[in-house]
């Protein structure tokens, strides 16, 4: 299972990275907006930059919404670096677009998905990865694990070779249930990564060893 995180911010990607768990990174538009990142060039740079600190897939989402500009920019996007993953919205147009792209050997990442329908035109065109959105359909009442799991059932199955990852995790309970489902990928944000150290009885048995260790030194 591979670790991307979820953010532009390239001081959380280099601390995730040099955790020494992290694989890749997923932005959004709004992720890069977050970082006041806006202009082609500062884009582009900016991608650059996160491309130097992972090993794995840096996914870029396209802002156009029709074929011709999806292309355009994903080309664009693709050349920045190896690494690149054309992030493509889950509508028509994106559709057509992950098709064309699978069929240049360039890689796409399909968002915004929220149905098992959209998962498999997806995979039907071609994506490389796939994003559901766990959270957002937790937050209007729908589940958004069991919806992971219709997908994997379904990928395996026909033997899809896209990749699901799950994406808009919000907390340690949705990366884990994902491992448990067999989601190939969890992109998730930094404090999810970090979430998984936490057990009160590790700092408790830290605790008891060091004050034993104190006591036998005669500290
Ligand atoms: C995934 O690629 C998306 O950028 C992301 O996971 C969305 O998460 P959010 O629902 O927390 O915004």
């Amino acid at each position: 299972m591979k670790f991307f995180i979820d953010t532009a911010n390239l001081s959380e990607i280099q601390e995730a990275y040099d955790l020494g768990v992290l694989d890749g990174v997923t932005t959004n538009p709004s992720l890069m907006a977050k970082e006041g990142i806006s202009g082609d060039e500062a884009v582009k740079a900016h991608y650059k930059a996160i491309c130097n600190i992972v090993d794995d897939k840096v996914s870029a989402e396209v802002i156009a919404t029709d074929f011709d500009g999806m292309i355009r920019e994903g080309k664009e996007l693709a050349k920045i670096d190896d690494k690149i993953v054309v992030k493509i919205p889950m509508i028509k147009e994106g559709v057509k677009a992950i098709k064309y792209f699978h069929s240049e050997g360039i890689r796409t990442n399909c968002t915004l998905v929220f149905s098992a329908g959209q998962a498999l035109l997806a995979a039907k065109a071609g994506a490389s990865y796939l994003s559901p959105f766990i959270g957002r359909l937790d937050d209007i009442s729908f589940d958004g694990l069991e919806l992971i799991q219709q997908i994997v059932h379904i990928y395996r199955t026909y033997d899809f070779q896209t990749e699901v990852l799950a994406a808009s995790i919000r907390h340690t309970m949705h990366l884990i249930k994902c491992a448990e489902i067999g989601a190939d990928v969890v992109t998730c944000p930094l404090k999810v990564i970090t979430g998984l150290l936490n057990h009160p009885l590790t700092d408790k048995g830290l605790a008891q060893f060091l004050a034993d260790h104190a006591k036998a030194a005669g500290k």
